[in-house]
């Protein structure tokens, strides 16, 4: 049977706060219904969308770096102070919260000294994504991104943040350097002008003014590459490597470095360990960071996958709405105010690597329509918790995983990830406001079992008298037409942008590629498009095409 034929809509199903993915058996499945709403609740206020939720990572990691974000300054490669000039242009367009760095796993082997000081003495060091590269023609596998040359460092990474207007946040080696040197790297950072010889080696490289970074992350998965710790030892660590740090007057954040995916365990062990001497410790936690990786599916193409493949990577993806509530009650057993905020500063999908790209990339490839979808109904799902979630950060901006754009020497392209983000970007700051999305749910057969996925989901914000509202129909073939219902003002008029591969019409008139993606060739074929609203009565109706994104721009009378 065709995977069309075997997907049928369910009975309406309220999805609630949250879309949820239940699985469960289906006594019988239902024809598809018209019968979709969404209620946007503008007087239940959730919390106010943190500017750092929309956050990103770059790691020394395959081609993020050299040749991603650093070209050098003699290349002939547009660049701006060395930075890809392409890059700063497009990056600073969707007002990035914040920028992590250096890693992920890089992180706790990686000594920031290297990285200082007159570029042409810097040592080169072996990266620890170095053995990863892929077999074969072993030359071809080498250069910086198996062996860094650390020009790309602090003052560099400093310098792209400013050009983009992105937060630096700085994740601190915990597993090879002891806690000095964290200190040290703060003092590198924040100490004033001439005081340290720390300041004096910064102004050398012409910064006399400190950098004032304020998010300092103090390891990065302990639980694995940063130091295979229990929880209770790195919840010792922790302690240990905040109990003092030089303030200069900024406030420091320091994030501790949460679990993987769903392990509860590794959420409670550190916070009972941590508040084992008084919950005055929890001060000393700004955010606890989660990571989450939905994979792949099937043979790992990240172009290339069926429709079951398309529902099981999104299926996946939802699994975030439950990690953060389940790692939020979690945390209340030893922090019942809950004075420390969920960050999750790496989530994406994870593919195999692209033909196209150099091997020694690693997980380098032009992304999806799907990977769009999994990046839309993820960052909904942090603006229905921005009560809860203080920053997010993408895994990684470029040439790896989840990324935002491709880059190979001169050649620049913004994957349909980067499009979710821009068209995100406005709800960055607004007040997150409680939305009910009642549609007919999709069923998936799994074998002998039957999982639901929600019809559509999405999430709203307010700024005055505007509203945005950002909707998924992660249909693959059926579009949704909905009455969008708003309670607390009505409708004075309204647009909607929409990222599909239909244009936004209805099929016939244009078929669906769920596969639909850019390239270097056709770095366009994919992008958002204005469509048109229905407004009456103070409402509005719209229709969502099948395997899309939408966000809705509404004026409030
Ligand atoms: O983002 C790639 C890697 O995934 C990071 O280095 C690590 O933290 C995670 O396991």
């Amino acid at each position: 049977m065709a995977s069309r034929d075997r997907r049928t809509f369910l009975g309406a199903a309220a999805a609630g706060i949250a879309g949820s993915l239940l699985s469960r058996r289906v006594p019988a499945l239902r024809a598809q219904t018209d019968a979709a709403t969404i209620e946007v609740l503008l007087d239940e206020p959730i919390g106010t969308i943190a500017p750092e939720i929309y956050g990103h990572f770059i790691e020394h990691l395959g081609g993020v770096i050299y040749d991603g974000v650093w070209v050098g300054e003699d290349s002939k490669i547009p660049n701006v102070g060395g930075v890809r000039k392409a890059l700063v242009d497009e990056f600073r367009k969707i007002k990035p919260g914040v920028l992590r760095w250096p890693g992920g796993c890089f992180a706790d082997s990686y000594d920031w000294h290297d990285g200082v000081g007159a570029p042409d003495k810097r040592p080169r060091r072996t990266d620890f994504w170095a053995d990863n590269r892929p077999s074969g023609n072993r030359a071809a596998t080498d250069g910086p991104q198996r062996f860094d040359p650390n020009r790309f460092g602090t003052n560099e990474f400093i310098r792209f943040c400013r050009l983009t207007g992105a937060a630096p946040y700085i994740a601190a080696n915990v597993r090879s350097l002891p806690a000095k040197d964290f200190y040290q790297w703060v003092e590198y950072c924040n100490a004033p002008a001439g005081a340290t010889t720390l300041s004096e080696l910064r102004a050398a490289a012409g910064e006399p003014e400190p950098f004032g970074v304020r998010y300092w992350g103090v390891g990065n998965e302990p639980w694995g590459c940063g130091g295979n710790f229990t929880p209770e030892e790195y919840a010792t660590e922790f302690r240990r490597y905040t109990a003092w740090v030089p303030k200069y007057g900024v406030p420091l954040k320091y994030i501790a470095a949460g679990p993987n995916g769903g392990d509860l365990s590794w959420t409670r062990g550190f916070f009972r360990q941590l508040t084992s001497r008084g919950s005055g410790a929890l001060n000393d936690v700004y955010g606890w960071a989660l990571h989450y990786y939905s994979g792949t599916t099937g043979d790992r193409n990240a172009i290339q996958f069926s429709t079951d493949d398309w529902y099981e990577l999104i299926a996946r993806a939802d699994r975030m709405e439950s990690l953060v509530t389940d790692h939020w009650t979690a945390m209340a057993e030893s922090d019942p105010t809950h004075k420390v905020k969920l960050i999750v500063d790496e989530w994406g999908a994870w593919h195999g690597a692209s033909p196209d790209m150099p091997p020694n990339y690693l997980w380098a490839y032009p992304g999806s329509l799907r990977d769009a979808v999994v990046a839309a109904l993820t960052l909904d799902t942090f603006n229905r918790h921005a009560d809860k979630i203080a920053m997010g950060a993408v895994a990684q901006l470029v040439n790896t995983i989840h990324s935002l754009f491709l880059a190979r020497e001169d050649r620049f392209m913004v994957t349909p990830n980067y499009h979710v983000f821009a068209m995100y970007a406005p709800h960055q700051g607004g007040q997150s406001v409680r939305t009910v999305f009642s549609s007919p749910s999709i069923a998936m057969p799994r074998g002998a079992r039957t999982q639901t996925l929600w019809g559509l989901a999405g999430s709203a914000s307010r700024r005055d008298r505007e509203l945005v509202v950002t909707v998924v129909n992660p249909h693959a073939a059926d579009p949704r037409t909905c009455a969008i219902a708003l309670r607390g003002a009505s409708v004075r008029s309204a647009r909607a942008t929409v990222l599909t591969s239909s244009g936004g019409q209805a099929p016939p008139e244009r078929t669906i590629d769920l596969r639909a993606h850019n390239s270097f060739d056709q770095p366009d074929a994919l992008s958002p498009k204005e469509v048109a609203v229905t407004v009456a009565s103070g409402s509005v109706r719209h229709t969502f095409p099948a395997a899309s994104i939408t966000r809705l721009d509404i004026s409030l009378l």
